[in-house]
């Protein structure tokens, strides 16, 4: 385990939300046009999230209307409303199956159990300090035999590795320029497997033929 977001990490995580806040009405246009993305969508299909599912990070609902096919409820978190605003759109349809829920996640705590976690695109936003913390309150957030998927990629452009290749802390910037420090860790699938392993969690880690990666899984001791 490396990178280097260290214990005094708040300011960065808040200018991390205040970034996806600012940047939601142009999030869809900046989606990552790269090799890769059908096997995403292969293996959200195959996971097949049924029952009720917690969906962390929601954004802008990207990936909400395609666990709704399987889900029987998706109860969809993240700390933007204009990004949740968004989601609400996507899935105006089946409103009365989606609770959206306005929090940070590096101190939410679930109220319930569900049947399955799914996460797009947030794992590699989690700074290694609180990786270990995060995962427990997945740990949470599961019933006992409930699986996880998430998806994800580790695509960081020159410009933005402001502190160098060897830190986690990137800068993007919106479309009118401004800055925002994010986090961003470029996981590898071994790594990644490795690092969850250690936890308690047996998730198998799947690279693409792109930059993306998806794994799914659950607790080794289910
Ligand atoms: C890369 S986007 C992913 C959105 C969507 N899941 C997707 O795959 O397109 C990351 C999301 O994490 C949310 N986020 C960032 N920091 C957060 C935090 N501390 N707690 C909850 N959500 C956060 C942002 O608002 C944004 O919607």
């Amino acid at each position: 385990m490396n990178g280097d977001a260290g214990s005094g990490d708040q300011e960065l995580l808040a200018e991390q939300i205040d970034y996806y806040r600012a940047v939601a009405d142009e999030y869809l246009d900046g989606q990552l046009d790269e090799p890769g993305g059908d096997e995403l969508v292969a293996a959200i299909e195959e996971f097949a999230p049924a029952g009720d599912v917690l969906e962390l990070a929601c954004g802008p609902g990207t990936w909400t209307p395609r666990l709704l096919r399987h889900a029987d409820t998706v109860t969809a978190v993240d700390a933007s409303p204009e990004m949740q605003a968004l989601a609400a759109q996507r899935v105006a349809a089946d409103l009365e199956r989606v609770r959206f829920v306005l929090a940070d996640l590096f101190t939410w705590r679930p109220d319930r159990r569900y049947d399955g976690v799914f996460m797009g695109f947030w794992i590699s936003h989690v700074p290694w300090n609180r990786f270990a913390d995060f995962w427990d309150r997945v740990d949470h957030a599961l019933r006992p035999g409930g699986r996880v998927l998430f998806v994800d990629d580790a695509y960081r452009t020159e410009e933005e590795l402001i502190e160098g290749q060897a830190s986690t802390t990137i800068q993007r910037r919106l479309r009118d320029g401004t800055p925002h420090r994010a986090v961003k860790v470029p996981h590898t699938a071994e790594g990644l497997e490795r690092e969850l392993s250690v936890l308690g969690w047996n998730i198998r880690v799947h690279p693409t033929s792109g930059p993306f990666y998806w794994g799914t899984g659950g607790r080794s001791s289910d």
